[in-house]
């Protein structure tokens, strides 16, 4: 979708939700709209477009402005066309002398304080005060500059991305409005009166230095130059734009990428996408500079030791060179002695490769997903309780939701579209039941107060779930009729015996929780019986050991009260990765072929073998963390890894560091020289999301194209790479484009058989299930039975975690991100994001530090019974005593060398979110640190003589 470059339309107003129809009359023509919509809008939609200022679709009318006036047959005056809705049989006119006259008038006061650059204005023919002067045919300004004015007002250059130049403002309030109903940071107001009044950021502070969360959202409301992003300065307007979808979280906003040439100027965040429709967060709006950072690797490389230099070669040498070594270990060590490593950060379709190439090429089940470190419990307790492994809603639904339980996830730093949704439905009214071990920011914020936050000690989720689901029965607030309709009766009858025991209940948990009794029981009964009830979870439920029963055990208090299978509802899985759902989807766990289908079904393996022309193995694979143990065994011996940092995302780092020293060819296909890389024989060169095409599948099951918008640096898009080498092994693909592979995915999995690109285009996104029964998708899931057919109660005993606190390790360590950066940070910390936030920190409590002799600021050890490193201290009551926090977005902080091995019981996802450790006052790195900084010197020295 290649688009000459044109502001997105905008009418003026949001669209009335309402269905019922209004007929009026607009400068003689009939125009039909539903009711509650302004006659700006009204006039829009029927291609009159009404000169406005203050307007915007993305934010309620707010009538400040006075150009936008018309004339209404029967009233009296000229009304402002944003503040005045339709009625039946109004007659309105939107031009007429006097009409041009006023807004002339209007125009011309604005412009007498306007510097006159417009030819070397950054946004000259992208302005809309430029075009508002054209429409109102304003020719001359009577006023002079040497009355007062604002034009020597001091420019604003503190934030990275964005400008703001006071002398260009014109005081709409857009970008004020834009920060509290879009994004709902309430950054920004209006300070002063009359001719003093200007646009302040928090206490008349930088933008750098206030609340701004730097999302952008006032910047695209901006109807001036006053606030311009720096790429615009620097590059200038934009000559065409592609739509595509942001590469960071699962939220999976759509952007324009606005281009010049090969080179993104802007990403302005698409009104039409379903998931942000319009609003975008400072990573996906941004930071892309990654993808052209000089770090990029773009030549793909070689050795035969990790000691040696690298040497680069050609993309056949570098695929002949794997596929021999890969050959010649399976010859040698057998059939199972490598496998591959599939990315969430990657397409569906080259996640659909790596393991067709691992089932198909390898012979093997060795496939494994940087998802089993995050959401593996998802897919296991769902399609457990409820018969498929995905949330149940869309994004907008929340809009419909009544009481929300926030559950180990932080929205509003790891899902911040999303956040700002949920946001500006708790300011509507909706409660909030927060679930978390940290004051996260949505306990309390500008104009939100969680109703209840119920500080979990870390490990024992399962008992709180428990213990709200014994308050929901016990006071007999169950959903009868749903439950006798819609689950599995008898094994109900089984589950509530066991719930209904007394020692389930808060007052019997509360010293093992750590949560008050009485806020348990009241936030249950909250759940319970205050409308429609939606939970939103993340990995502080699913990367326990006992993340699986976490899981079941919120599915099944959803279907207790009746909170699956509408709008407003659900359980909502907030994925961290632009593409969990659809690497999950697509067949990267080693038991499950694509569409969650286990190997051992002999009629779906009939169904690939049919179609991929090789006999399966049917029997499951390794899992990454098996893979290791077998890599330390002497048993596994060849890795492909694409787009994954295991060196530095998984548990236990120097476990994995010596597994990866084990490997004899260690395959990375990344962007750049990760942590990983540094122990990898064979190094191909991955493309960014603007180099391919593609689809994502974000939390909702949303499948959004991903469009290339500039060719790969390195001549080939991952699924080229994999392509080559499944090839090169003997394994036979031929695809022209990505296209065939989705139509190839849709032939074999009955949940995408009515997918397309043709299809996906023609309805912007699609929400798998897609097919005969569903060829427009599936908003909402389990809508009249669920999946599995009756809902299934698990039973949820809580078995604890043997990571508990003692006297050596006396704190609990817990993890989680930041805003500004990502993840591993490969891509965020090679941008200005990280101006906020350069280094991790561990926070801890003022009575823990105390005790430590912990100040502020100091440098501190934090010792866990697999490892040690340092960082420096946040003495904060964010967290509780007893419980320490860290982000772990750098890989000199490694927060893995303490994260232990432990993990869940059904699918070994790591027990992240729980670590017993020590903390006390240092003076130097650990020696892990020491270790870590020499053994990346040498490796930097060996990429630059490569480079060479
Ligand atoms: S960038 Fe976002 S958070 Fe910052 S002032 Fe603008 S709207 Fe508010
Ligand atoms: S900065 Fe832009 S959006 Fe904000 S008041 Fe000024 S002109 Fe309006
Ligand atoms: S919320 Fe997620 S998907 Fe949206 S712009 Fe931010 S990082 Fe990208
Ligand atoms: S656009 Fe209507 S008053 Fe400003």
């Amino acid at each position: 979708m290649l688009e000459f470059y044109e502001p997105q339309a905008d009418y003026g107003t949001p669209k009335s939700p309402s269905t019922t129809m209004v007929t009026l009359s607009i400068d003689g023509v009939s125009v039909t709209v539903p009711e509650g919509t302004s006659v700006m809008r009204a006039a829009a939609e029927s291609g009159v477009k009404i000169p406005r200022l203050c307007a915007t679709d993305q934010l309620k009318s707010f009538g400040s402005c006075r150009i936008c006036l018309v004339e209404i047959e029967g009233r009296r005056g000229f009304p402002a066309s944003c503040t005045t809705n339709v009625e039946a049989g109004m007659e309105v006119k939107t031009q007429s002398e006097a009409i041009g006259k006023l807004r002339r008038n209007v125009m011309e006061l604005y412009i007498s304080d306007h510097p006159l650059d417009c030819l070397t204005c950054p946004t000259n023919g992208d302005c809309e005060l430029q075009d508002t002067a054209g429409e109102v045919g304003l020719r001359s300004v009577r006023y002079g500059f040497d009355g007062e004015n604002h034009l020597v007002a001091e420019k604003d250059q503190s934030n990275p991305y964005f400008t703001f130049d006071p002398s260009k403002c014109i005081v709409c309030s857009r970008c004020v409005r834009a920060c509290e109903e879009v994004q709902g940071t309430f950054a920004l107001t209006i300070d002063g009166r009359g001719f003093d009044s200007k646009v302040s950021a928090s206490q008349a502070e930088d933008f750098m230095d206030s609340e701004c969360v730097s999302c952008g959202a006032c910047v695209n409301a901006c109807p001036t130059a006053t606030l311009t992003e720096k790429s615009i300065i620097e590059a200038g307007k934009p000559e065409h734009s592609v739509i595509t979808t942001c590469a960071y979280c699962g939220v999976g906003c759509s952007f324009k990428a606005e281009m010049k040439g090969n080179q993104v100027v802007r990403m302005t965040p698409y009104k039409d996408g379903k998931a942000n429709e319009g609003h975008a967060c400072v990573k996906g709006r941004f930071a892309f500079g990654y993808a052209t950072h000089k770090d990029r690797i773009t030549v793909p490389m070689i050795r035969d030791s990790i000691d040696d230099p690298w040497k680069e070669v050609s993309w056949d040498e570098a695929v002949t060179y794997t596929a021999q070594r890969f050959k010649d270990i399976q010859a040698q060590y057998g059939r199972t002695s490598i496998g591959a490593i599939s990315s969430s950060r990657c397409t569906n379709e080259e996640v659909y490769l790596v393991q067709k190439m691992v089932r198909a090429g390898f012979g093997n089940n060795n496939i494994d997903t940087c998802a089993r470190v995050c959401h593996s419990p998802t897919g296991f307790g769902l399609k457990t309780t409820l018969g498929e492994s995905a949330g149940t809603q869309t994004f907008a639904s929340v809009a419909d939701a009544d009481v929300v339980i926030v559950m180990g996830a932080n929205p509003t730093e790891a899902h911040p579209v999303f956040g700002s949704r949920l946001k500006r439905r708790l300011r509507e009214g909706a409660k909030l039941i927060v679930i978390d071990p940290r004051k996260i920011e949505l306990v309390s914020s500008p104009h939100i107060t969680a109703d209840y936050h119920l500080p979990v000690r870390p490990g024992t989720n399962v008992t709180l779930l428990n213990a709200l689901a014994h308050v929901v029965v016990n006071e007999g607030l169950q959903a009868r009729d749903y439950i006798a309709e819609r689950c599995d009766v008898a094994e109900f009858e089984k589950w509530l015996t066991f719930i209904g025991d007394d020692r389930h209940s808060p007052e019997n948990t509360a010293s093992i929780t750590g949560v008050d009794a009485a806020d348990m029981r009241a936030a249950a009964r909250l759940y319970a019986t205050g409308g429609n009830g939606a939970i939103f979870y993340g990995l502080g439920v699913t990367e326990h050991s006992q993340g699986s029963t976490a899981v079941m055990a919120i599915a099944n208090l959803a279907m207790l009260t009746g909170n699956i299978g509408h709008q407003g509802v659900g359980v909502n899985p907030l994925r961290g990765q632009n593409n969990v759902q659809g690497s999950c989807d697509m067949g990267s766990f080693p038991h499950e072929l694509p569409g969650y289908r286990h190997i051992s079904d002999k009629a779906t393996r009939d169904l690939f073998e049919g179609e991929w022309g090789v006999t399966l193995d049917s029997e499951p694979g390794l899992r990454i963390p098996n893979m290791f143990d077998a890599a330390l065994d002497g048993d596994f011996k060849g890795l492909y890894c694409q787009g994954e940092d295991i060196a530095q995302s998984d548990p236990n780092t120097q476990h994995v560091e010596a597994a990866l020293r084990a490997i004899e060819c260690l395959v990375v296909q990344d962007i750049f020289l990760n942590e990983t890389a540094k122990f990898a024989h064979v190094f191909l060169p991955g493309a960014s999301f603007l180099e391919k095409d593609g689809t994502f599948t974000n939390a909702e099951r949303r499948i959004s194209r991903v469009r290339k918008v500039m060719p790969p640096l390195s001549g080939k898009a991952d699924w080229e790479g994999t392509m080559a080498l499944a090839n090169a092994l003997g394994c036979k693909m031929e695809y022209n484009h990505p296209s065939e592979i989705m139509d190839e995915i849709a032939r074999l999995t009955p949940t995408f058989n009515g997918v397309s690109y043709d299809r996906i285009e023609q309805l912007g996104s699609i929400q798998w299930p897609c097919n005969d029964d569903s060829p427009e998708g599936t908003p909402i899931m389990h809508v009249d039975q669920f999946v599995r057919g009756k809902g299934f109660f698990a039973m949820t005993e809580y078995v604890a975690t043997t990571e508990r606190a003692n006297r050596k390790f006396p704190l609990l360590l817990t993890t989680g991100r930041i805003l500004s950066q990502y993840n591993v940070g490969a891509q965020t910390r090679r941008t200005e994001n990280s101006e906020w936030h350069g280094e991790d920190v561990l926070e801890i409590h003022p009575h823990d530090a105390e005790e430590r002799g912990i100040n502020h600021g100091d440098w501190v050890g934090i010792n866990s019974r697999v490892g040690d490193t340092v960082l420096r201290a946040d003495v904060t009551e964010k967290v509780k005593p007893g419980v320490v926090y860290t982000t772990f977005h750098h890989p000199v902080s490694g927060a893995n060398v303490i994260t232990t091995d432990n993990s869940d019981w059904a699918t070994n996802c790591p027990e992240y979110k729980v670590t017993a450790v020590q903390i006390s006052k240092v003076t130097q790195p650990s020696n892990w640190q020491a270790r870590q900084k020499s053994f990346d010197k040498q490796q930097q020295g060996l990429l630059k003589d490569a480079r060479h």
